[in-house]
């Protein structure tokens, strides 16, 4: 694969970059992560190549792998192979084998960081015997699902941020990010029409909630599904219908899963789905929709355009998966929109300085310091040349907060 087209793809999201770029000039003087190894499983394109360069930038070595086989991009991963302290084990369409034999070729090197995307670093160095490792971060919700799971099981050996959690992650890149680009992986794969259309979203969290209402903004008929009472009736206030899966499916022309739970389209649900029905998932796993359970409904199965299967069934109805039901906004898009991730990945970047500052730190999982929070707002708003109110100390006063700077 030609590197040529790989580095054309960076040097754009590069240019739309403005944090990274701020981040970059302090790093380089300062150089915080100077003689440190780092180990990254991410989704390797463009902008993740632009935070390992950002990383290396400030003095590490960086090893990276995907964090999902289909969500790699061969062309970016070969211009990065090109940089001089970065070193890439990663390819796309990996096999499961294969795509593990990566994830185990980052950590070889006995990185003291990791930064993780879904938690497969962090599992796989729980199977490996004791080393010392300083700590990393974790990407996604699920990853820190997975991470409050081992910590609350008091098995974490080091530790580890949630950087998902950080209001600057999750308010930006889960939904706004989220609900752009999984539409955008939706349209660009089946150039179809959404206005008028019936959309049914599983899930009312940060990421569905984001494509729930982008799918309103296109004009379709939105249907929420929810398993959380609150969340079903935020959804409802926000003017969309709720109603359980097998029941909304029943008129669907998209499913669109975001949910981080398994079986979400249950084979009741797939029994239900009306002729044409289009499923995708931006969820972290493949798992959302029970894609078992359509292959044995089917009669027969094709790839009817790039990333899109259509099934079969026995009665004759087709149903058309998008992107094997991994992630579809990576899997057939370039995932989230530049200037997201940029603040996701200033996020990252911090919190790994901070990391290495405060070393050593405790295992377990760690919420990232709202200073970090503070620092990532105030520099996107300079960037976008956006100025906002500050409180008098009259105010400061009548709030009962410390006065500034005390
Ligand atoms: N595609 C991407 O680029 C991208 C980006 C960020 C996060 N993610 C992933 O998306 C998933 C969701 O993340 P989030 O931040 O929105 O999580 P979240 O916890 O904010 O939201 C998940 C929602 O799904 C609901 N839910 C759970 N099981 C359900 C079920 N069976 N049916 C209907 N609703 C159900 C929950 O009640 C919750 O409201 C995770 O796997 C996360 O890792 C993907």
């Amino acid at each position: 694969m030609t590197s040529h087209e790989g580095h054309a793809k960076i040097a754009w999201a590069d240019a739309h970059m403005p944090l990274r770029q701020r981040l970059r000039n302090d790093f380089l003087e300062e150089r915080p992560f100077a003689g440190k190894k780092v180990a990254m499983s991410i989704h390797l394109e463009a902008k993740t190549a632009c935070l390992a360069m950002l990383l290396r930038d400030g003095g590490a070595q960086v090893w990276v792998t995907g964090s999902n086989p289909l969500s790699t991009q061969d062309d970016v991963a070969a211009a990065l192979a090109e940089e001089n302290g970065i070193f890439v084990h990663a390819r796309h369409g990996a096999s499961e084998d294969e795509y593990v034999a990566d994830l185990r070729s980052v950590l070889k090197p006995e990185p003291e960081m990791i930064l993780d995307d879904g938690g497969d670093l962090v599992e796989l160095l729980h199977a490996a015997p004791d080393r010392p490792i300083l700590g990393g971060c974790e990407e996604t919700t699920t990853g820190v699902a997975r991470l409050r799971a081992r910590s609350q099981a008091g098995t974490l050996r080091f530790p580890m941020f949630a950087v998902n959690d950080a209001l600057m992650k999750h308010l930006f890149d889960n939904r706004y990010g989220t609900g752009q680009s999984t539409w955008d992986g939706i349209l660009r794969s089946t150039n179809l029409l959404v206005a008028g259309k019936n959309v049914v979203v599983a899930g009312y969290g940060w990421c569905s909630r984001g494509i729930a209402m982008r799918a309103q903004g296109l004009g379709a008929r939105v249907t929420v599904t929810e398993v959380d009472p609150v969340k079903a009736i935020e959804a409802l206030m926000d003017g969309f219908v709720v109603a359980p899966m097998v029941e909304a499916i029943r008129d669907a022309d998209f499913v669109v899963t975001a949910t981080g739970c398994v079986d979400v389209v249950t084979e009741d649900a797939l029994c239900g789905a009306k002729d044409g029905c289009l499923l995708a998932n931006a969820g972290h796993f493949n798992v959302e929709i029970n894609l078992e359970h359509l292959k044995a409904m089917s009669a027969s199965i094709r790839e009817t355009r790039k990333g899109v299967m259509e099934y079969t069934l026995q009665d004759g109805r087709k149903l058309y998966v998008l992107g094997e039901g991994r992630l579809v906004n990576l899997a057939l898009g370039d995932g989230h929109p530049v200037e997201i991730m940029d603040i996701s990945f200033a996020v990252q970047a911090l919190t790994l300085r901070h990391l290495v500052l405060h070393a050593p730190l405790e295992p377990g999982l760690h919420a990232v310091p709202d200073s970090i929070d503070a620092k990532v707002a105030a520099m996107k708003l300079e960037t976008l040349d956006v100025s906002i109110d500050t409180l008098s100390e009259t105010q400061r006063r009548y709030l009962g907060l410390d006065s500034e700077g005390a």
